[in-house]
């Protein structure tokens, strides 16, 4: 019950600052798109949201974390799957453009602070040489990095709580 209570305040807190983002079409489309083992870019997006909060937390790292959860929300913004075969020549430099296309992408629908145009553009640092300017995106940077990790080797798997109201909050748990 604790566990639950204390993913539904994570899942109210991104509502909260990024409620238009999760219910947007297009951030709702790429949950057809694989992002790495078999969790969507969605869900991916989603939690290195809420891995980004619990750094934040657990570290203390004061930031501002409405642009913190908008940032990583938007991170991974492009839009595309980059796994099936034409796509997968079309876009084989997908790891070093990505950034730039989802920034493209998230600022052609949002108004973007600095601070969230330094988490899209710069969470592939090192492989996008600049490094982050912000407290923000160095902790979306490293959230993104273990959750890739968590995902590629398929030790974390995606849960699904059910509200009473019937709506579903998206979850993750290791898998045993
Ligand atoms: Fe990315
Ligand atoms: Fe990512």
């Amino acid at each position: 019950m604790k566990n639950y209570n204390k993913k539904t305040s994570i899942f109210q807190e991104l509502n909260k600052s990024g409620g238009d983002i999760l219910k947007s079409k297009n951030f709702k489309s790429s949950r057809n798109y694989i992002q790495h083992g078999k969790m969507s870019v969605n869900r991916h997006s989603i939690f290195v949201a809420q891995t980004s909060l619990a750094i934040s937390q657990k570290l203390g790292i004061k930031c501002n974390r409405r642009e913190l959860i908008r940032g990583a929300l938007l991170h991974d913004y492009f839009l595309y799957d980059w796994h099936t075969p034409v796509n997968l020549r079309e876009h084989r430099w997908h790891g070093f453009y990505h950034p730039g296309i989802a920034l493209r992408n998230a600022a052609k629908e949002y108004e973007l602070s600095d601070r969230e145009k330094d988490i899209i553009r710069k969470h592939m640092w090192p492989l996008t040489i600049v490094p982050p300017t912000c407290r923000e995106a160095w902790i979306v940077t490293m959230a993104d990095k273990y959750c890739s990790l968590l995902e590629t080797f398929h030790i974390m798997k995606e849960q699904r709580y059910r509200k009473k109201s019937g709506r579903v909050i998206p979850a993750f748990k290791r898998v045993s």
